[in-house]
């Protein structure tokens, strides 16, 4: 089954085509890091305009690079929510007329199932079901049980900013552009992590749920008493941050791999592109006794091969999305 995947809930306008939720045929993004990057964050209106520009010469492109027609797609899968509402509607509005003109069935998907269903793609090893995971992006932090293909149940979340967030918001207060996780991971490099001593924000020990805001409090008031460091300064500071961040995701996700028994764990969502919370959560299995697998960087952040692969599982269980299916910007995830 050839699935047309799309996906327009933040700043990434993507198409992808895939077989059988593991088989890329084309896999297209169009980023909007240049249009929002001088804002420090993505700003909704922009969003949404650029989407409307971009959408219908992406899946053009999907189309050519896969040698394919709209004749030779089989089902269309498009995110729903949860994200910027006007941003969304772009994606669901054009994959419905698609869908609509060529009588092809309609499936929404929910995008952090597409991020935990970015580990199928491309034939590499994928955990067995159930299994544990650890999605980190831009708009969420949360450790979920994945039971079956479509069935999670959320353990712990943030109670305040995403990780992705913090990051975002640490960079902007120091000046890095937006996005910052990658940009703070570069710089940290030059850095010694033991120059600083950041808050490590960990709420109860029994606790499942994660908190940033602190994070960003403690570099605001770092930067009012000693101004925006530069060169070595900046590398320590971001070599600092970083650590901070990665221990509070690791030990709570130890803590609840331990509670659900998981045995294999995945890591998924823009943040898991980072190469210290890789390496940090990878060593924590060796010591727990659970296998991590991580999707290759590029399928961590946004992208609509992950769509089309969530929405595939949805599809193959006989589900259809009706012509009133419309945008939630709160959507719950599947339980
Ligand atoms: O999943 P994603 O592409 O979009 C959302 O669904 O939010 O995640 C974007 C987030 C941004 O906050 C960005 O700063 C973060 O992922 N990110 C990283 C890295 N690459 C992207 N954070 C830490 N290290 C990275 N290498
Ligand atoms: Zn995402």
């Amino acid at each position: 089954m050839k699935v047309l995947g799309l996906e327009s809930s933040c700043d990434e306008t993507a198409a992808a085509i895939v077989e059988d939720g593991t088989t890329i045929l084309a896999d297209v993004v169009s980023s909007q890091v240049d249009v929002h990057a001088k804002y420090g964050g993505v700003v909704p209106e922009l969003a949404s305009r650029h989407h409307v520009i971009n959408m219908v010469p992406v899946i053009a492109e999907a189309l050519e690079r896969a040698g394919l027609g709209l004749g030779d797609i089989d089902a269309i899968a498009v995110t729903r929510g949860p994200g910027l509402v006007g941003a969304l509607l772009v994606a669901l509005q054009v994959g419905k007329s698609i869908a609509y003109a060529r009588g092809l069935p309609l499936v929404g998907v929910h995008h952090l199932e597409g991020h935990l269903s970015a580990i199928y793609l491309g034939g590499g090893s994928a955990p067995a079901l159930p299994h544990g995971a650890l999605l980190v992006s831009g708009g969420h932090t949360s450790v979920i049980h994945v039971l079956d293909h479509c069935i999670y149940r959320s353990l712990g979340s943030t109670r305040d900013d995403a990780a992705g967030e913090a990051f975002d918001k640490v960079a902007k207060l120091l000046g890095l552009g937006y996005p910052g996780g990658a940009v703070i991971e570069r710089i940290a490099r030059d850095g010694n992590p033991q120059a600083l001593r950041l808050p490590r924000p960990m709420p109860k020990k029994d606790e499942l749920d994660f908190s940033f805001s602190g994070l960003k409090t403690w570099v605001l008031n770092w930067v009012r008493e000693n101004g925006r460091p530069t060169g070595a300064a900046l590398a320590d500071l971001c070599a600092s941050i970083q650590p901070a961040v990665v221990l509070s995701l690791v030990s709570k996700t130890r803590a609840a791999v331990q509670r659900m028994g998981a045995r294999e764990v995945q890591l998924a969502g823009g943040v898991a592109a980072n190469g210290a919370l890789r390496e940090a959560l990878r060593q924590a299995g060796e010591e727990d006794g659970f296998q991590l697998f991580v999707p290759p960087p590029r399928h961590c952040t946004d992208n609509a091969a992950m769509i089309a692969a969530a929405g595939y599982f949805r599809l193959v269980r006989g589900e259809r999305s009706t012509w009133n299916m419309n945008a939630d910007a709160n959507l719950p995830l599947p339980g």
